[in-house]
C-alpha cells in the first residue's frame, strides 16, 4: 500500500530535502543493528498472524532516526501512518478524534510524548491496553461512562528522555528500543548513499571528514553534507574530496570533533566563567543565551558521549579531556 502521510506543518526546503534522503525501508536503513534486527521480528510476527504490531517505544537523543524508523516500520507492515506530536494535542478530545479516525492496524506515530498532559494520557491508556475509548457523558451524579471500540492500532512513540515518561504509560508499551549514537563506519556510509542521492561526486575520503564532525548523527550528517556541497558547487569543481569537505567544515566551524561554536561556548563559558564547575544547568542555559531543554537534550548527551562533561549532582563539570581538546590547564 503506498504510505499516506498526513501532516499539516509546513516544511522548509532543507525539511524536504532531508525527507527524501531518509530510507523507506529497512534494508535500506544503515545502522542502529540491533533495533533493526529486532524490529524485523517483530513486524514479521505481526504480519504473520495479521495482528497490529504492539505498540513500539523509541528512545534517544535528537536527530537518529526516531520519525524516520516509525515511516519505515509503517512501509514495512505496509499501513498508513498518522503523524502528530505531544504537545501538539491539548486535550483529550484532540485525541479521541484522531484516535476514532484510524483505518484498522494504521500506525499512529506521537513524537515528543513524553510532553503530552495528564488527562490526554488518561484517554491513551484503555486506547492502548484494550483499543477502546471511554467517554464522560454529562456532569455531576448523572455523568455517565461510555465505552467506544477503536480499530487495532500501532502507537509508535518517539522520545529524547525516556525518564520523563510516566511509568503506566512506559508500561504499556511492548517494544521498547533505544537509538544510539552511529559509528563513523555508519555515517560514511549514510553520506554516500546521501551524495548520491542528491547527486554529488563524493570520494570515502570526503564521507569520512563529514562523517567523523557528525557527532554521531544521520540528521547532522546530512546537514553537513548540504553545505560542503554549496561551498564545492560555488567555489570549487563539484566534487567533495577529503580536502574540499575540510576546508568546507573548517569554515562553517565545525571542529575535528564536530563541535560547534553552541558547544564550543557552553564548554568554555564553564571553564572561564564557572572554574570548570559545578555550574547549575539554569545559570549554565542563561550564560550561553539557550533554553535548558536544548542544553539538555540536544548539546550536552553528545558532550557527556565523547566524556567532555559531567552531570554531578551539583551542577556540570567539564573533564580534564575537554581542557586538553582546548588547550587549558584543568582547574581541579
Ligand atoms: N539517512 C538518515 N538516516 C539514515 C540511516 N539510518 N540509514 C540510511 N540513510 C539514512
Amino acid at each position: 500500500m503506498e504510505e499516506r502521510i498526513i501532516s499539516t506543518k509546513m516544511a522548509s526546503e532543507d525539511e524536504m530535502v532531508e525527507y527524501s534522503l531518509r530510507p523507506r525501508y529497512l534494508s535500506e536503513y544503515i545502522g542502529q543493528k540491533r533495533a533493526k534486527e529486532n524490529l524485523k521480528v517483530y513486524i514479521e510476527a505481526a504480519k504473520m498472524r495479521g495482528e497490529a504490531l504492539d505498540h513500539v517505544l523509541l528512545y534517544g537523543p535528537p536527530g537518529l532516526g526516531k520519525t524516520t524508523l516509525s515511516h519505515i516500520i509503517a512501509n514495512e507492515l505496509g499501513v498508513n501512518i498518522r503523524t502528530t506530536s505531544g504537545p501538539a494535542i491539548e486535550r483529550p478530545g484532540d485525541l479521541a478524534a484522531i484516535l476514532t479516525n484510524l483505518q484498522p492496524y494504521d500506525l499512529l506515530f506521537i513524537d515528543e510524548i513524553h510532553r503530552l498532559n495528564r488527562s490526554v494520557e488518561e484517554v491513551l491508556y484503555p486506547a492502548m491496553e484494550d483499543y477502546a475509548l471511554d467517554i464522560v457523558i454529562g456532569k455531576g451524579p448523572s455523568a455517565r461512562s461510555l465505552r467506544l471500540d477503536l480499530p487495532p492500532f500501532t502507537l509508535v512513540g518517539a522520545t529524547t528522555r525516556a525518564g520523563s515518561l510516566s511509568s503506566p504509560l512506559r508500561d504499556r508499551f511492548g517494544v521498547v528500543s533505544r537509538l544510539e549514537y552511529y559509528t563513523v563506519d555508519e555515517l560514511t556510509l549514510i553520506v554516500q548513499r546521501a551524495a548520491d542521492i542528491l547527486q554529488v561526486g563524493i570520494n570515502e575520503e570526503g564521507a569520512r571528514e563529514i562523517a567523523s564532525r557528525a557527532r554521531g548523527t544521520p540528521r547532522v550528517a546530512n546537514r553537513l553534507l548540504r553545505r560542503v556541497r554549496d561551498f564545492v558547487q560555488v567555489e570549487g569543481d563539484g566534487f567533495i574530496s577529503g580536502e574540499a569537505a575540510r576546508d568546507a567544515l573548517d569554515r562553517i566551524q565545525v571542529d575535528k570533533l564536530g563541535l560547534d561554536h553552541v558547544d564550543h561556548r557552553l564548554l568554555k563559558s564553564i571553564i572561564e566563567k564557572f572554574r570548570g564547575g559545578p555550574v547549575g544547568l539554569e545559570t549554565l542555559a542563561a550564560t550561553i543565551g539557550e533554553e535548558t531543554n536544548t542544553v539538555e537534550d540536544v548539546y550536552e548527551p553528545y558532550l557527556m558521549q565523547i566524556g567532555f562533561l559531567e552531570r554531578t549532582p551539583r551542577g556540570r563539570m567539564v573533564t580534564l579531556r575537554c581542557c586538553e581538546h582546548f588547550g587549558v590547564e584543568w582547574p581541579k
